[in-house]
């Protein structure tokens, strides 16, 4: 063969994509772990943070990706969160078509982003719209499940076994192609099914289900739920009572739901969660007035024992209601439970990310963030103001994310959102008390913010020094102890006002040693200058700029 310069171009190509193949060192797998009661989730062997953004539901197909990677860009996310569609993945029983996954993989690789996956199988949102058309097209092979009256509700039987079978295997091939084609670890988390559960009726009415109903509960269902019951082994309704459907529900979609999970990682052990669909968690309705089945609050415990597969339970939070927010957090953060936010949405709402990572959580994702849809305002539709809101809080935690991580494992971490009336936020760490204050006025009272929008995060570097960020707030620190705090903790909660750091002689005060500002590159807080003057004397004072400071306290 004459070797044309062709020929020569192509075998150095060639000779590159084998060299830079074999260059691709397996990295260790993410997992999620616990120490000391805290959760973080490893990638490439550290504690990571997921600033997420997730795609619009139809747009992981090739030819809309040009519309996804901007907005992430826009966004400044470290992860995409997209999901894989049944019906694309597997065209005919048994026939897998990867390509989707492979151009998402390298499309992401080149933009340096992570993944995380979200496998639309047999669930999405309570009904089988994933479902491959050969499956839709054999009813009586794949059930839905049936209401009260006999009739077929827009929903998955949990107890086709022909169903389960199917999603079990096809989920499985695509854990493990995944698990040949990714080395790198660009995906590290796989979320199963989405929103599983039912709308339209509480559970399945078919014979199979109806016998299963009237039958002793499953022990360690009882038990994960404490249930006492005179029955000695009491059936669904004796047990649970207005809550048995919903209950049993729970149990039949999270057994299905952890047997996908179980195959799965079975040939590839990434960390996998399932997201719920909320109930109100502050006046939650009667069942039929929320998804039934899937991991609501109320039901936790349930999923947590029948599908152990699944490392996470994870909460999708639409509400516009501040308290309600706060309190399915709360709900979410569990000992048994990470915390991970993989939707939300409403600009209002960015601000509670600093909320979410005061309770050490692993990720945070905002819903609807690509540009395939414009300005609509149709379901899931996203505003540019939200685009703003999240970038500018990614923007500025993104750079030290995997500090944060770390300091937030440690315990070292913590962060507040504005939340009226309050205006005055007060942060223990041992012999200090960082406080942070919202609308802060000349005269050093503080009134809140016009909007809610201020937000702040501290964690301990060390004895005296803090890692101090935020926006729309003002924080200083206080030596904390009785003696010192009195008159402090006297002003601050009494009348809403901020000290100056000259209250009372008898007290200790605080000195700033000195405030650095600067920025985090690859781990290394890079020194920009001092603040010190007006930039200190009142405090140190976050507005809409990204800013981040390191701050050495002393006392006097
Ligand atoms: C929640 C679902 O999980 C998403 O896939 C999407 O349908 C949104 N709702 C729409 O707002």
């Amino acid at each position: 063969m004459k070797f044309t310069s062709t020929v020569l171009a192509a075998l150095v190509a060639t000779s590159l994509v084998v060299a830079l193949h074999a260059q691709v060192k397996e990295r260790p797998i993410p997992r999620i772990v616990k120490k000391d009661g805290r959760f973080a989730l490893l990638v490439d062997g550290a504690p990571y943070l997921v600033l997420g953004g997730q795609v619009h539901n139809s747009s992981t197909w090739p030819a809309m990706l040009p519309k996804v990677w901007p907005a992430m860009e826009d966004l400044n996310v470290n992860t995409v969160e997209m999901p894989i569609y049944w019906e694309q993945f597997e065209p005919r029983p048994g026939q897998y078509d990867y390509t989707t996954i492979d151009t998402v993989l390298t499309q992401a690789r080149q933009h340096h982003v992570r993944l995380v996956l979200l496998w639309f199988g047999t669930w999405k949102n309570g009904s089988q719209h994933y479902m491959p058309e050969w499956m839709k097209l054999a009813p009586d092979r794949y059930p839905h499940l049936v209401d009260k009256n006999g009739q077929a509700v827009d929903s998955p039987s949990p107890f086709a076994a022909a169903s389960l079978e199917a999603d079990k295997t096809a989920f499985t091939a695509f854990m493990r192609h995944l698990k040949k084609a990714d080395p790198e670890r660009t995906v590290i988390m796989v979320q199963v099914e989405n929103e599983a559960g039912t709308w339209g009726t509480l559970r399945d009415y078919s014979p199979a289900a109806q016998k299963l109903f009237t039958s002793p509960v499953p022990r360690d269902m009882l038990d994960a739920m404490q249930v006492t019951s005179s029955a000695s082994s009491p059936n669904w309704q004796e047990a649970f009572g207005p809550e048995a459907e919903v209950c049993f529900h729970a149990w039949s979609v999270a057994k299905y739901v952890g047997q996908v999970a179980a195959a799965g990682k079975a040939v590839y052990p990434l960390p996998l969660y399932a997201n719920a669909a909320l109930r109100d968690p502050l006046k939650p309705g009667a069942p039929g007035s929320y998804e039934s089945g899937g991991p609501t609050d109320n039901v936790l415990a349930i999923w947590k024992v029948a599908a152990p597969a699944l490392d996470i339970l994870a909460p999708d939070i639409y509400t516009n209601d501040p308290a309600a927010y706060l309190k399915v957090l709360e709900l979410y953060h569990r000992d048994d439970n990470p915390l991970f936010v993989p939707e939300t949405g409403g600009a209002a709402n960015a601000r509670f990310l600093f909320s979410a990572l005061g309770l050490q959580a692993i990720g945070f994702s905002p819903f609807g963030m690509d540009y395939t849809r414009g300005q609509d305002t149709g379901p899931g539709s996203r505003q540019p103001d939200e685009f703003l809101a999240w970038a500018m809080s990614y923007r500025l935690i993104g750079p030290m994310q995997r500090e944060i991580a770390r300091l937030n494992f440690e315990g070292k971490l913590k962060a507040v959102a504005e939340e009226p009336p309050k205006v005055v936020d007060t942060l223990p760490f041992g012999d200090w008390n960082a406080v942070v204050s919202y609308g802060a006025r000349r005269d050093g009272q503080a009134v809140g913010n016009a909007e809610p929008t201020g937000r702040a995060m501290v964690a301990q570097l060390k004895d005296n020094q803090f890692l101090v960020t935020g926006f729309f707030c003002r924080v200083d620190f206080r030596p904390a102890g009785t003696g010192q705090q009195r008159k402090s903790q006297h002003s601050l909660e009494g009348t809403g006002q901020v000290p100056s750091a000259l209250i009372d002689s008898r007290w200790r005060h605080r000195q700033f040693l000195r405030v650095e500002e600067g920025t985090y590159e690859n781990g290394v807080f890079k020194f920009l200058r001092i603040w010190n003057g007006d930039e200190t004397d009142w405090g140190l004072n976050f507005s809409s700029e990204a800013v981040v400071l390191r701050v050495s306290v002393a006392t006097y």
